[in-house]
């Protein structure tokens, strides 16, 4: 069983370390265009293995797609990381280039794979690779929403000084800063809705974190972050590779789900060893709904860009 990442740098090296550290594959590709780089992150990777107990192998290379013949999963993190003050919109002339390209040379060499796409704009991307690639629109999932709905319920969890794993949250729509929509309503505390607990302006006030929260780590840091999206690209993997059936909010093809068509947008999916199995209807209010459809435009109009590149 093989795992490809292609992009060696700060997301796929923490994405394909998690991923061996699972022990989702027995051989877990790791491509980059860069001479030598991602040779050097799997050795350093696989010296871990006797520190974690793992027996998987991960395989550097540079551009050699035949290395990844036979993948069940391709996880796409190649492109630019943005640069502090940038929004991931403003990468999609370079991203675009880069994620139509490898995904076409892995294809070549794994056409039964599920293509998981990571890079930025990621909603676009998304689009991008399903048009591009030809594949069923079940194969490609943008991973977006795991992401951002993790830092929900982290921002939540500070905000109610509990336990992330007691709370319940959701992220949906696009994955750019003013496009997500963080389901406020929806997120629970063991059953019962964080409204309880939290006043309006201390939600919104979490909602709001939540949507730069990608900003606020790119001005620490001076580039885009990598902990939270790579464990979020593995857990996503891992509900593909061992068909656990979870529902994560993905970015994928929507043809009328959510009242929108042609386009690659987050919803509640269910993973499993196909792709994306069943859009889970939340039954959205009209404000929610006024937000998806919001959320909808601004991606379609950045979607508009990719036919002008
Ligand atoms: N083929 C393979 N690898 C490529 C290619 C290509 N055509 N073009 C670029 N790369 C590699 C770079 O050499 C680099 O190692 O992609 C890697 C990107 O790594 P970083 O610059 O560290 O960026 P990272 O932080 O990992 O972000 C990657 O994920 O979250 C998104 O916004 C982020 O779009 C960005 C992507």
């Amino acid at each position: 069983m093989k795992i490809t990442v292609i992009g060696a740098g700060n997301v796929g090296a923490t994405c394909a370390e998690s991923i061996v550290r699972m022990e989702l594959a027995n051989q877990i590709v790791l491509l980059d265009i860069r001479d030598g780089f991602a040779e050097g992150k799997a050795m350093d990777m696989n010296q871990t293995s006797s520190l974690h107990g793992f027996h998987s192998k991960v395989i550097g290379v540079t551009n050699d797609y035949k290395a990844t013949a036979g993948s069940k999963v391709i996880v796409v993190t190649s492109g630019l990381p943005r640069k502090p003050g940038m929004t991931r919109e403003e990468l999609i002339g370079t991203n675009a280039g880069i994620v139509k390209s490898v995904v076409s040379e892995a294809l070549k060499e794994s056409p039964d794979a599920v293509i998981v796409v990571i890079s930025n704009p990621m909603d676009t991307m998304t689009y991008l690779a399903v048009k591009e690639s030809g594949l069923p629109k079940n194969k490609v999932i943008g991973m977006g929403g795991i992401l951002d709905s993790s830092r929900f319920k982290y921002y939540l969890s500070e905000a109610m000084n509990c336990p992330v794993s007691d709370l319940q949250g959701t992220v949906i729509g696009g994955h750019g800063d003013t496009t997500m929509i963080p389901l406020t309503r929806m997120a629970s505390y063991q059953s019962t809705p964080v409204s309880n607990y939290l006043s309006k302006e201390r939600l919104e006030k979490v909602k709001s974190s939540t949507m730069v929260g990608g900003a606020t780590l790119t001005g620490l840091i001076g580039t885009s972050a990598w902990y939270a999206p790579g464990a979020s690209g593995a857990a996503l993997v891992a509900s593909i590779i061992n068909d656990q059936k979870r529902i994560f909010p993905c970015c994928v093809y929507l043809d009328g789900e959510y009242g929108q068509k042609d386009i690659c947008l987050g919803v509640p999916v269910v993973i499993g060893k196909n792709g994306w199995e069943k859009i889970i209807d939340y039954n959205l209010n009209d404000s929610e709904k006024a937000s998806f459809s919001k959320s909808a435009n601004a991606v379609r109009s950045m979607n508009s860009v990719l036919s002008d590149l």
